[in-house]
């Protein structure tokens, strides 16, 4: 792909624009040569005002959501989006969530521009355990963990029951829920269910890949290790 396009892909600016970059000597070598819309180069090595590109296609990023934001592009209020380079909204693939956090939950989330990794994660088949911590408005009963782990638990307006999640209670209103399914508002029905409400969520954990202390609001983008360590598989096996 020529140049001109890679790097309009990446959301900097139009076609006609990024063309303009180059006219202006703003689109460099890692020396600072300047560099011309037909030359061909690795993306590591191309610098933009001196700066390196933001990384290319196969982008995949964790994201600290604080609560308040929504996993949407479009709706009104705070989005996820902004709390990215505005430029990530124009990336041609498109940068998408995977799967979705409520409004009120925070925690980690991962986007990515790599649509066959997307499936893969959300994929009921692939078993990705997504860990939440769960704080109760009251006390657990006690019965909870068993009727999580029995794969006989039905929501409501559900047809199928499901599938067996792992309770451990850190506190009488603390909890934290992995579970392998992604269904609509599922921690919090889970919990409806128990006769508890759940007060403030938080993912801590997808697969062996856990939040640590990113700070809420702020992202990075994720090395080929720590993709792979999403799919690393049992509950147990997921640690931080
Ligand atoms: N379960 C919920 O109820 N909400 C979330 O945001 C994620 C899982």
């Amino acid at each position: 792909m020529k140049l001109v396009k890679r790097i309009a892909n990446l959301g900097y600016g139009s076609r006609k624009q990024v063309t303009t970059m180059f006219r202006e000597g703003r689109v460099t070598d890692a020396a600072g040569e300047v560099l011309y819309a037909d030359d061909k180069i690795e993306h590591e090595s191309i610098r933009l005002d001196g700066e390196p590109l933001d990384p290319p296609p196969g982008l995949a990023l964790m994201l600290h959501k604080p609560t308040g934001y929504t996993c949407s592009t479009k709706d009104a209020g705070r989005l996820v989006y902004d709390l990215l380079p505005p430029r990530f909204r124009l990336r041609d693939p498109s940068l998408s969530t995977v799967g979705r956090l409520d409004r009120d939950t925070s925690g980690l989330l991962l986007l990515t521009d790599d649509g066959a990794l997307l499936h893969r994660i959300i994929s009921p088949r692939a078993n990705v355990v997504k860990r939440y911590r769960a704080t109760l408005a009251e006390d657990l009963r006690g019965d909870e963990a068993a009727l999580f782990a029995s794969g006989t638990l039905m929501l409501d307006s559900e047809t199928t029951p499901l599938a067996p999640a792992q309770l451990e209670a850190l506190a009488p209103r603390e909890a934290e829920l992995s579970i392998t399914e992604g269904r609509y508002h599922q921690v919090r029905r889970m919990f409806a269910a128990v006769g508890n409400h759940v007060l403030a969520l938080h993912r801590v954990a997808i697969g062996g890949l856990a939040l640590g202390h990113l700070p809420p609001g702020a992202w990075r983008a994720l090395g080929v290790d720590e993709i792979a360590s999403l799919f690393e598989t049992s509950g147990e096996s997921v640690s931080g």
